[in-house]
């Protein structure tokens, strides 16, 4: 019983999670052991809601989930990524792929700097999607200039989810 408990502790779940492991010390203070039991299975299901393996990654598909945003979908975000859309500020249609190409293990190249952009793909480039900050603040700037607007929660999980699995 002490060892799972201990291993729920380790896990960086987020939030939710955290919450459940002050309940679960206080539980076990009070030996309140038919509410400690369901209150594991729950977190156990939230544990099991971790959809990547990548922590960075999974921490905001949950800050998504808890912005609305339900199942999410790498087709869709797939879809997305290659969708060309036209917007009032731009005389031509925008894509995802014009600056970080359609497949995405190799390397893009910026639409207007030319600049090379390294693979976005976590396969072939570890290093992307390990950090929150970059990842927030790429989405935001990239939806606007694509869209025209920011991605939904939905939206940028679905594009995390594709993303992560390139
Ligand atoms: C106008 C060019 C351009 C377009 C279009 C573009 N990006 Fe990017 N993107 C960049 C640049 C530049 C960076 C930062 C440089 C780098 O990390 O190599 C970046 C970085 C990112 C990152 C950060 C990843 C990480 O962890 O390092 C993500 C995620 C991302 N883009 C997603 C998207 C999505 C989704 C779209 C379409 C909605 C998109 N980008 C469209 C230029 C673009």
């Amino acid at each position: 019983m002490q060892t799972t408990l201990k291993n729920t502790g380790s896990n960086d779940l987020g939030k939710p999670v955290q919450q459940y492991r002050g309940l679960l010390t206080k539980l076990r203070a009070k030996k309140h052991w038919p509410t400690l039991l369901l209150v594991m299975l729950l977190s156990l299901s939230a544990a099991a809601q971790a959809q990547t393996g990548n922590p960075v990654v999974d921490h905001l598909l949950e800050e998504y989930q808890s912005q609305g945003a339900t199942n999410f979908s790498a087709a869709n975000g797939g879809r997305l990524w290659e969708q060309s859309v036209e917007h009032s500020k731009a005389p031509t249609a925008r894509s995802c792929t014009q600056c970080h190409g359609n497949d995405i293990r190799q390397s893009g190249k910026h639409i207007r700097t030319k600049r090379v952009i390294t693979p976005l793909a976590p396969s072939t480039n570890p290093e992307r999607l390990t950090r929150e900050k970059k990842i927030r603040k790429w989405l935001k700037r990239n939806c606007k200039w694509t869209l025209g607007r920011e991605c939904s929660a939905q939206e940028k999980g679905d594009l995390l989810l594709w993303i992560q699995t390139q």
